[in-house]
């Protein structure tokens, strides 16, 4: 089968150290440069020869030889860029969030369909298998009824200069961090949650909100209690609570290809360590990409959702 060949646009962080190797590895073709011209900045071409032989730099916009753009650009120019591409007529896969503003998700999701193209947001630990086999086991009654999910993601202090410390760029704790336990809330307890209250945290000196929290709840009354920040100690993980045990997935967000999960089912019975095979979120993320680009499926998945709850986390939250 033909390669889908991919343009990335610019040169991030997120491209150069996961995406273009996972690329590599799973036989897409790359180029990366931007668009010319145009008097707003736009996004540099960049040499990436570093990230391995797959990447060219040339001009991609438009051009016949590719089939799909990444957009690993800051969040708020992600609907700009992904709406270039898909008025180009090329797939995309674009990183998360997928925008800024729920109605811009809502009006990108329904331009890809209505053009057959596939539009995919970059959250890649769905694609690992330690959620799947989380999943077996809540339906299997391994913990009995849904009681409650806590979920948390939070990296350490970034340098001033980063762009999640830029409210232009849609920086802030919420968009960057706050997408991770939301999304695992959506994943372990279905689309219907709705969000009764939040708190977002400024700390001194920052332009954008640096820690949250949100409660959210099923109509049936199961809690998600989610916390985000960029200036914390690190933590990604979350526990599934039922009524006769609770599952602990540490390391559940960014674990690397080598990592040994190792999901904690507590029960009366005892404490089991379920060891799972070790799996590569962003490889899978980039084969589900390419996947749904040659079989035409839709990749939107839940984003529309999650842009509008992450919106109703902005707006109830409380200011501090
Ligand atoms: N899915 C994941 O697991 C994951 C992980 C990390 C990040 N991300 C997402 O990936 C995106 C990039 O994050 P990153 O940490 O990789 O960022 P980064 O290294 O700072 O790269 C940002 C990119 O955007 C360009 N850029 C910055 N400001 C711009 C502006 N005003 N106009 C046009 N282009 C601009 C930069 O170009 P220059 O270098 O020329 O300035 C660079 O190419 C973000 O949306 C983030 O949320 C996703």
């Amino acid at each position: 089968m033909e390669p889908v060949r991919i343009g990335v646009l610019g040169c991030a962080d997120i491209a150069r150290r996961r995406m273009l190797p996972a690329m590599t590895a799973c036989r897409t073709s790359t180029s990366s440069r931007s668009p010319a011209g145009g008097k707003r900045r736009r996004p540099k071409p960049r040499a990436v020869s570093d990230a391995g032989p797959c990447t060219v730099t040339r001009r991609f916009s438009n051009a016949a030889d590719i089939d799909a753009v990444y957009v690993p650009l800051p969040a708020a120019l992600h609907a700009r860029w992904a709406r270039a591409a898909l008025d180009a007529g090329k797939h995309v896969l674009a990183e998360k969030p997928l925008t800024t503003d729920p109605g811009l998700t809502e009006e990108l999701v329904a331009l890809a369909r209505s053009t057959g193209l596939v539009l995919m947001e970059n959250v890649m630990f769905v694609h690992h298998s330690q959620h799947a086999a989380v999943r077996r086991l809540v339906a299997d009654g391994a913990i009995g009824e849904l009681r409650a999910v806590h979920a948390a993601f939070a990296v350490p202090r970034l340098p001033a200069h980063d762009i999640r410390h830029r409210p232009e760029l849609g920086g802030g704790a919420l968009l960057d961090t706050g997408v991770y336990p939301l999304r695992a809330a959506l994943h372990h307890l279905g689309e219907d949650l709705r969000v009764v209250g939040a708190t977002l945290t400024s700390a001194a000196g920052h332009a954008v909100d640096t820690a949250g929290t949100a409660l959210l709840t099923t109509p049936e009354g199961v809690a998600a209690q989610l916390s985000f920040g960029i200036d914390h100690a690190y933590r990604s993980a979350y526990e599934i609570w039922g009524s006769e045990g609770r599952i602990t997935v540490d390391r559940a967000f960014t674990p690397p290809a080598g990592h040994v999960p190792g999901v904690r089912l507590e029960r009366r019975a005892g404490t089991e360590q379920v060891r799972l095979a070790p799996d590569d979120q962003v490889l899978r993320t980039v084969e589900a990409f390419a996947g749904a680009v040659r079989t035409g499926a839709d990749a939107a998945g839940v984003s529309v959702r999650q842009a509008v709850l992450l919106d109703e986390v902005r707006r109830l939250a409380m200011r501090y």
